[in-house]
């Protein structure tokens, strides 16, 4: 599918539909609606009459023009009051009406940019808004399905005095590494083992400048990783620890940058095996890190001036007659011993090595990204990410930078209090606390091992998977936080 630009009136732009903003409780001779009307004989004042074309979000109403003027049809979508439009509302409208143009078998849609605008959003963030609306809201995952789809948008017409092509492409990349985040998410785990995943990553590596190396079970051996080689030992898959380098700062390569995956391909829990619905959803127990190979590869493909790792720890959770039992003791790679009294608490137990791998590597800053704990949906529910740091100027960058594209991000503390519920009687910690303070705890299981290095932790439980279509994120995973990544290193890249 293509995205351009044609200025010009865009009742004169030539496609299958142009899709107009229209905005609640201004005139009705407002806008493109008068010259519109004029020109259909005066049909939709007649349907202003009838209640409809009143803007009122969430309501649409396509016309056929029957040659009347140049689009062939013409979807009005409501944007609610202008005043109180935000850049959400933009993009899952212009999602919606997208999708429903797909819906009838249209090919080529036009996007009158300027009635989206509001006082605060001007055309070229609309022209953002609308690319990332697009490729997103477009999104399925067929991969699997014998009777692909065939209706599809060819091409989508961004029509407006002021083209902002520049912005479109940066944003057509990171919409492209969000769907590709989401296509590793949503395969099945039998289709993305370990190996696969550090397969495709060092695939993506190489096709975008950027250096891969994966770690196998020996390497990992003989760097001490037992916390993560204990995860993987249910298994008959092997483990990686897939590492993608992407150098943008060549005068300042001992600045870096670590951002850490979760890569558990399929969670069943281990000995601690999961109930079956909750085993369901596991194959995407490797969101985190399938976000950060996207967020590696767009930040690659926008040469931000940077040098940011990538750091997968990738593996299944699986109870096979090796696996690790309830109350075997595990030795990180920075000497930390660790009981385990849970083995579905996996992810602090494989991040805990990656996070030790990253200070190896002498990074200066490290995110992780996991889909970390149920605790987190519990508190936060399924649009907030939850947020643990140990150093608030840089957690606070980290919401910032979410908070610009429009990811919301909420700390939570990650306090001293709370130590006490992970001492064991047997080893340095145990892997888990009590019932309460889940989210809290696992947070700063991980964030013992980011030792002095600030760090801040995303946990995606609840964000990274949506049941039902919302905005421009279909059924299924959602390839959150691709965009606090990449906004992140962009303004750690544009500030130094
Ligand atoms: N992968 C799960 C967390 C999860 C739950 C992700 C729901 C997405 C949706 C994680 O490994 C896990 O099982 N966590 C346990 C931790 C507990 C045993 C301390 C949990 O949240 O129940
Ligand atoms: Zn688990
Ligand atoms: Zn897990």
């Amino acid at each position: 599918m293509d995205i351009n630009f044609q200025k010009g009136h865009p009742l004169e732009i030539a496609g299958d539909c142009l899709v107009v903003g229209l905005f609640e409780e201004e005139e009705f001779t407002s806008g493109i609606l008068e010259p519109a009307n004029l020109a259909l004989d005066g049909s939709l004042g007649q349907l202003s009459d009838e209640g409809e074309l009143v803007g009122k979000s969430g309501t649409s109403t396509l016309i056929h023009t029957l040659g009347k003027v140049t689009p062939k049809r013409i979807l009005f979508t409501g944007l609610g009051k202008r005043d109180s439009v935000t850049e959400k509302v933009i993009k899952d409208v212009f999602s919606a009406a997208i999708r429903k143009t797909r819906g009838i078998g249209l090919n080529k849609v036009v996007a009158a940019i300027d009635t989206f605008c509001s006082e605060d959003i001007p055309p070229q963030r609309v022209c953002e808004l609308v690319t990332l609306a697009t490729i997103n809201g477009l999104y399925r995952y067929e991969d699997h399905i014998s009777e692909k789809s065939e209706k599809d948008i060819k091409e989508v017409i961004l029509n407006t005095e002021t083209p902002a092509e520049s912005n479109v492409i940066s944003y057509a990349v990171i919409a492209d590494a969000i769907n590709l985040a989401r296509d590793l998410a949503n395969a099945p785990a039998n289709f993305m083992t370990p190996s696969i995943l550090a397969d495709i990553a060092e695939r993506e590596a190489k096709a975008n400048g950027i250096e891969f190396e994966r770690l196998d079970e020996d390497k990992m051996r003989e760097l001490g990783m037992g916390s993560l080689l204990g995860v993987a030992q249910g298994s008959s898959e092997p483990a990686h620890l897939i590492i993608l380098k992407y150098v943008g700062d060549k005068d300042n390569t001992d600045d870096s940058i670590a951002l850490i995956g979760k890569g558990i391909t399929f969670d069943s829990g281990g000995l601690s095996l999961k109930p079956p619905a909750g085993m369901i959803t596991m194959k995407g127990d490797m969101a985190g890190g399938a976000a950060v190979i996207g967020a590696l590869i767009a930040i690659s493909k926008l040469a931000l001036n940077i040098n940011v790792y990538g750091i997968i720890a990738a593996t299944e959770n699986m109870p096979g007659g090796k696996a690790q039992r309830p109350g075997d003791v595990v030795t990180a790679m920075n000497g930390t011993t660790i009981e385990v009294i849970n083995t579905d608490a996996e992810g602090r137990l494989v991040l805990a090595d990656a996070l030790c791998y990253a200070n190896h590597l002498g990074v200066n800053k490290i995110v992780d990204v996991a889909t970390l704990t149920g605790a987190i949906r519990t508190a936060l529910g399924d649009q907030i990410i939850g947020t643990f740091g140990n150093n608030d100027e840089f957690t606070k960058e980290v919401i910032e930078a979410g908070a610009r594209e429009g990811e919301r991000l909420w700390e939570l503390p990650a306090d001293e209090s709370f130590s006490k519920h992970f001492k064991s009687d047997v080893a340095d910690i145990k892997n888990v606390g009590g019932a309460a303070g889940g989210a809290t705890i696992g947070a700063m299981i991980i964030g013992m091992f980011a030792e002095d290095t600030p760090w801040v932790h995303l946990d995606i439980a609840g964000v990274s998977r949506t049941n039902s279509i919302n905005g421009d994120d279909p059924k299924g995973a959602t390839g959150t936080p691709v965009k606090t990544l990449v906004s992140l290193c962009k303004s750690i890249s544009e500030n130094r």
